[in-house]
């Protein structure tokens, strides 16, 4: 569904650069559910923005659903934004209005985009995301998690084979938050949208299969994991403790771009009292390689 190699974002102002996005690579499958997870300022929202077709990468590869987003002409790029892609935002008033009910909110990207069966589609997405008995109600009257339900229901109206949500749950409680990602993997499961989701929230990413980390605008790391949920759930009734049952099942690794490099953690780096822009010893040894700080004075 995406996939996009060595991209770079650089944005100016003021005469001065800031390079928002150095080089990232990133595949998405179709169907996939997965979180992109990163410090404040390493490049998430222009990453999301750049999926989004909100704005243009300055170099790099770019594909969408089989498009090349750096050829999209301005009718392309809209008709993108209209017809493949979703997006929710953690403030919410960017998706909602509040003086409307929740089936006239999610009604109106249809209405805008000319589409029939609007009242009928509305209420199955409103039921999809859990708020049929919320129907009638006015946004301004509903609860944050609500509102962010009806935002989901809204990314949804057109019928989007990707959706992009940054920060869905930045601005509820953990468990809003909990339900708010129950409804993503729902509708992800149900309709087979590809959704991806940007969170600081550790809890959050802890329940998502794929987990990629941004760090200075290029992937950092990954977590994957490794067994069924099944295995999980049995691995959680053997231990006292769930957080290690879920540590034991989950592996982080290190992502190597196409050309082989590779960013090792920062921690390791400090261990080895080695610093980024300096030397280390690569080794191969049966089938491990071996970094090892280098004694560049000694023999
Ligand atoms: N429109 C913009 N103009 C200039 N700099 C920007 C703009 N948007 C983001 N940046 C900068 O790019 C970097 C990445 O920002 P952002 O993608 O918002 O990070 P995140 O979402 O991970 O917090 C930051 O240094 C930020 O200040
Ligand atoms: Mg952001």
């Amino acid at each position: 569904m995406v996939w996009c190699e060595n991209l770079v974002k650089i944005y100016k102002s003021d005469g001065v650069e800031v390079m928002a996005l150095q080089g990232l690579d990133l595949t998405v499958e179709r169907g996939e559910l997965m979180a992109i997870v990163g410090a404040s300022g390493s490049g998430k929202s222009t990453l999301l923005n750049m999926l989004g077709g909100l704005d243009k990468p300055s170099a790099g590869s770019l594909y969408i659903d089989g498009k090349d987003m750096l050829k999209l002409d301005e009718k392309e790029l809209i008709s993108y934004m209209r017809d493949t892609v979703g997006f929710v935002w953690q403030n919410n008033a960017r998706n909602l209005i509040p003086y409307l009910t929740a089936q006239q909110n999610v009604e109106l990207p249809m209405l805008l985009k000319g589409s029939a069966n609007r009242r009928h589609r509305a209420e199955m997405l409103l039921e999809e995301v859990g708020l049929s008995k919320r129907k009638n109600s006015l946004l301004a009257q509903m609860s944050g998690g609500e509102q962010q339900r009806v935002a989901i229901a809204i990314a949804l109206a057109n019928n989007p084979r990707l959706l992009l949500a940054d920060e869905p749950t930045g601005a509820v409680d953990t468990k809003t938050a909990a339900m708010v990602l129950d409804v993503f993997k729902k509708i992800n499961k149900e309709l087979g949208v590809t959704v991806i989701i940007v969170t600081h929230d550790v809890n959050l990413s802890k329940s998502i299969d794929r987990v990629v980390s941004i760090r200075d605008g290029k992937t950092a790391t990954e977590m994957v994991r490794r067994h069924s949920l099944e295995d999980i759930a049995s691995l959680d009734s053997l231990s006292e403790n769930k957080d290690s049952a879920e540590d034991a099942v989950r592996e982080e690794l290190a992502v190597l771009d196409r050309a082989g490099r590779l960013q090792l953690p920062k921690e390791y780096l400090n261990a080895l009292g080695v610093k980024g822009g300096g030397k280390v010893r690569v080794e191969l040894e049966d089938d491990k390689i071996i970094i090892t700080a280098a004694d560049v004075h000694g023999s």
